[in-house]
């Protein structure tokens, strides 16, 4: 059965999802697509946005979502998550899962017979990226001749943002400290997409390099769930990139910037930024639950 734990998964199809999801934000599929479907949602971590947006995807789909936190499962007493993918398949048309450990959404999936979609974990968060993606062409029209520069924390959010962008013929940065790289299996197949599609990638902890002729500035947190314990180091090591008016000065005039949000004003965006004009962090996060439901409709329709 197929699942959406990486955007590898879906390297052949990702521009079409997209357009999908444009269709579907236009209101231009059949009713009720997903009548009588159910997807059940296994969340080890917090959500605002992710949670929201399946739920509501599935119901305006024509189906449902259950909602499963973790603590709340025999999973989280013990119970072997082969096991739980065994038993929720026998229940539901599909997994949504939000996990602290990939790896554990990789078991999920290998058991499970219904499709699993991850809704983040710890190396990367594709739904997210799908979502951003959709944001970037309603924003320019087209990928063409578009760079994105990730800066600050080479995280979950940035390595599904660099398997993304070579697939639609984006150009990518990283403006990132010592330390803080993308995971580097992320980062050779991101350079392979690259070199397959004549797209260039750069990471380098020098902003002025990163972000030479950028036209999306993005963001996210510099202390993810699960890293506080090393909050106060990663504020040290991040705080020469932050974004504000300053950095956004070295990217091209026209440019927006993003964030997956939750967002720490003060931390890695200032408030002049995100609250901002060049900003399009609302339109990103409403954009979650169309790109979803582009998800939904391809892997449960
Ligand atoms: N961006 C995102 O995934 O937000 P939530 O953590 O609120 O789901
Ligand atoms: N990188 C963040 C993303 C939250 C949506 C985290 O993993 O906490």
């Amino acid at each position: 059965m197929s699942s959406l734990l990486s955007i590898s998964d879906i390297k052949e199809d990702v521009g079409n999802i997209i357009d999908l999801a444009i269709r579907i934000k236009a209101g231009n599929v059949e009713d009720k697509p997903l009548e009588g479907k159910t997807l059940a949602m296994i969340f080890q971590k917090s959500s605002t946005r992710t949670r929201v947006s399946f739920d509501v995807g599935m119901y305006q789909l024509g189906g449902r979502a259950i909602f499963l936190s973790s603590n709340d499962l025999q999973m989280g007493r013990g119970e072997p998550i082969s096991d739980t993918a065994k038993v929720l398949s026998r229940f539901v048309d599909g997994i949504m899962i939000r996990a602290i450990e990939h790896i554990d959404v990789v078991e999920l999936a290998k058991y499970s017979d219904v499709p699993v979609i991850s809704g983040l974990t710890n190396l990367e968060h594709p739904c997210q990226a799908l979502a951003d993606m959709l944001t970037i062409k309603e924003h320019f029209g087209s990928f063409e001749n578009k760079k994105i520069c990730f800066v600050g924390d080479g995280n979950n959010v940035c390595n599904s943002l660099l398997l993304i962008a070579p697939l639609l013929g984006m150009d990518m940065s990283v403006a990132c400290p010592k330390g803080y790289e993308p995971n580097n299996e992320i980062l050779k197949t991101a350079c392979e997409y690259a070199g397959e599609n004549n797209t260039e990638i750069i990471v380098s902890d020098d902003l002025k390099i990163a972000l030479d002729d950028v036209d999306i500035v993005y963001t996210d947190v510099w202390v993810s769930m699960g890293d506080e314990a090393e909050a106060n180091q990663r504020e040290m090591d991040l705080s020469p990139y932050q974004v504000n008016k300053e950095l956004m000065d070295l990217a091209n005039e026209n440019a927006i910037f993003m964030h997956c949000l939750p967002a720490v004003r003060g931390q890695e965006v200032s408030a002049d930024v995100i609250d901002g004009l060049q900003s399009v962090v609302f339109d990103e996060a409403e954009n979650r639950l169309h790109a979803q439901k582009a998800v939904l409709y391809y892997y449960l329709k």
